[in-house]
Order: structure tokens, then sequence, then C-alpha cells
């Protein structure tokens, strides 16, 4: 096995209670070196309380969580150092400018000199606040880049494994593709990342892997390909000249399509996405197509297929 594809992060039989509420649920995930890991789920499904526990921040009750084969526990703070984490809330000093947040935060974890320096201005350039805002308050900065110093904070002590807590909540587009950016910038340097959303767009443009999180329970962890066959995508077409040997054609090649009550609209819905197999048909049998539309799946279907609720409340 290469180091590339190497084990980071095991998580084994994770539970976490409040009372007799099980807020985490038997979590056991592996996380591979370099990847960058989606934990999708509504708001309530466990999201923050699984990077707390990762951290080392708070306990779980049941479980143990390994970094490299070492356990993670919260006396263990040279371990827990390898791991950054950039808070729902902003946890950066409003009295201190962008630049002086960076160099306290990295004097705390030992940095100085120019070691320090360089550090700071190696995290302004990927965070890209432009050079009048580094040397500003945050008070006068949008909310996105109030969360783009809230992600430089945790670079610091150049964690091995960066974990943000929906970093684009409250954030305009152009701010959240900028938060993108440096998200992957960070990853190209071997840093693995693990990113939590309730938004399903974010987890498909950005994750190698999604762990789908469902009150307390991992209920899907896969690439998002895998992960889209277990939702149905719907092909709805119309054909022009119908005539009753086309329906019945297209019935004997595709037992499961439906025809609408509009002469010569037809819809099939499908695990398997039938597009090409119902183009090819047309194609071949010189049949022309009026119009077609595909409703493909995406990870909001996957989520109403595995739980019959929807993603968003
Ligand atoms: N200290 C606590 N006491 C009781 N319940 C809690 C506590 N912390 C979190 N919870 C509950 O645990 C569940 C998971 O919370 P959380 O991890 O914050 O979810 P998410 O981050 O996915 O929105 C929620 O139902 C929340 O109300
Ligand atoms: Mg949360």
């Amino acid at each position: 096995m290469t180091l590339a594809h190497s084990v980071i992060l095991k998580i084994q039989n994770i539970s976490k209670l409040h009372g007799h509420f099980k807020a985490l649920n038997n979590i056991s995930i592996e996380i591979k070196r370099g990847e960058i890991i989606g934990l999708l789920g509504p708001n309530g499904a466990g999201k923050s309380t699984l990077l707390s526990i990762i951290s080392g921040a708070s306990t779980s009750t049941t479980g143990t969580i390994h970094l490299t084969g070492e356990q993670i526990q919260p006396g263990n703070l040279q371990l827990r150092s390898r791991i950054g984490l950039v808070p729902q809330d902003f946890a950066f000093y409003e009295d201190l400018t962008a630049r002086e947040n960076l160099i306290f935060f990295g004097q705390l974890y030992g940095l100085n000199g120019t070691t320090l320096a360089n550090k700071v201005n190696e995290i302004l350039e990927i965070i890209g606040l432009d050079e009048i805002k580094n040397d500003q308050y945050p008070r006068f900065f949008s909310g996105g880049m109030k969360r783009r110093l809230n992600l430089g904070i945790a670079l610091v002590h150049s964690p091995d494994i960066l974990m943000l807590d929906e970093p684009t909540v409250g954030v305009d587009p152009q701010s959240r593709n900028r938060i993108f950016e440096a998200i992957k910038k960070i990853n190209t340097t071997g840093t693995t990342i693990i990113y939590t959303t309730h938004y399903m767009e974010e987890a498909e443009s950005l994750c190698d892997r999604i762990a789908i999180l469902d009150r307390g329970k991992i209920i899907a962890f896969d690439t998002l390909e895998n992960l889209l066959t277990l939702a149905q995508s719907t092909i709805n077409f119309t054909i022009k000249n119908d005539r009753h040997e086309n329906f019945g054609l297209l019935r004997k090649n595709l037992p499961s399509l439906k025809e609408s009550t509009t002469p010569g609209s037809y819809s099939l819905t499908s695990c398997k996405n039938p597009t090409p197999e119902i183009i090819n048909f047309l194609v071949n049998g010189q049949i022309e197509i009026i119009n077609l539309n595909v409703d493909s799946p995406n990870l909001e279907k996957v989520f109403l297929t595995l739980t019959g609720r929807h993603l968003r409340d």
C-alpha cells in the first residue's frame, strides 16, 4: 500500500450519548491520507459532535479514533495538534488585524522568527485576503473574509488533517468559491480534508468521498458516482408522428416505459440512467424526438431514497 492510500484516520464504533439521546450511533469509517471527505447531513445529524470528538476536544461515550495508529485522547495534545478544526463560530480576535491574529495563534503553537513570518505570509496567500485587508481589523470584513480568516487560523500549525464545520454558512457565492479554492490548494499539498455541510451541491463538487450522516448514523459512505446509483433517474420524452407501432416497439425494448396522457409522450424511471438506451433506440428506429429531458439523480434524491425524508427541512 502506498503512503498516498494509507489510512490516516480510523473511526471505530463511536457513539455519543446525551442522557438517553444518541447524538452519534456507532460510527465507523476510515479516511485515507490526502482525501477530501464530505460529511453531509441535515441540521442536528451529529456533524459538529463528530468533529469535536475527532479533534479531541470532547470525548465519545464508546469507541475509539486512531490517527495513523495512535489513539486520539483529550490529554494527548501533541497528537491532537496534527488536526486543525475550523469551527462554525468565529475563533479570532476582533481587536487584532488578520495578520496579528495569525501571528498570535502561531506563537501559541511555538512558532517564531522567520518560520512564523513565512507561515503567516503563506496562509495569507492561501486564504486570499488582499494586502490591505491583511492589516485591517476583522470588523471591516465581509462574512466570507471572516470565514477565510477563521480557516487560516486552523492552518498555522500545519495540520495533517483539516476539518471544516459548515464553513460557507452565510457567505455569498463568490466567497464560497474562494473558500473552495483555498481548500483545494491546501489539499494539493497533501493535507486530508474533512468538510461538513448540509448543502448537497458542496459535497458533490468538492469531495472525493461523501459520508451521509442522519440522526447520528452513517447511512452511506462512498464516492459521488457510487452514491448516485442509489437514487433513480427519470427521462421524459415526446416523439413525433406517434404511431401505435412506435409505442409497441418502445414498450418491447423498455418494459417499464410509461405512456403519458399526452399522445407521444413517455417517461421512464430507473436506477440505471436510461438515457443512452432510449436515445439509441430512438435514433436507430429513426423516430424523431420533439423534446427530451432527464431528471438526474443527486444527493438530495439519494438522501430521500435512504431515509424517506428531505435533506433540507
Ligand atoms: N450538550 C448536548 N446535550 C444534549 N443534546 C445535544 C448536546 N449537544 C448536541 N446535542 C444534540 O445532538 C444532536 C447533534 O448535534 P450536532 O452535532 O450539533 O448536529 P449538526 O452539527 O449535524 O447540526 C442534535 O440533536 C443536538 O441537539
Ligand atoms: Mg453543526
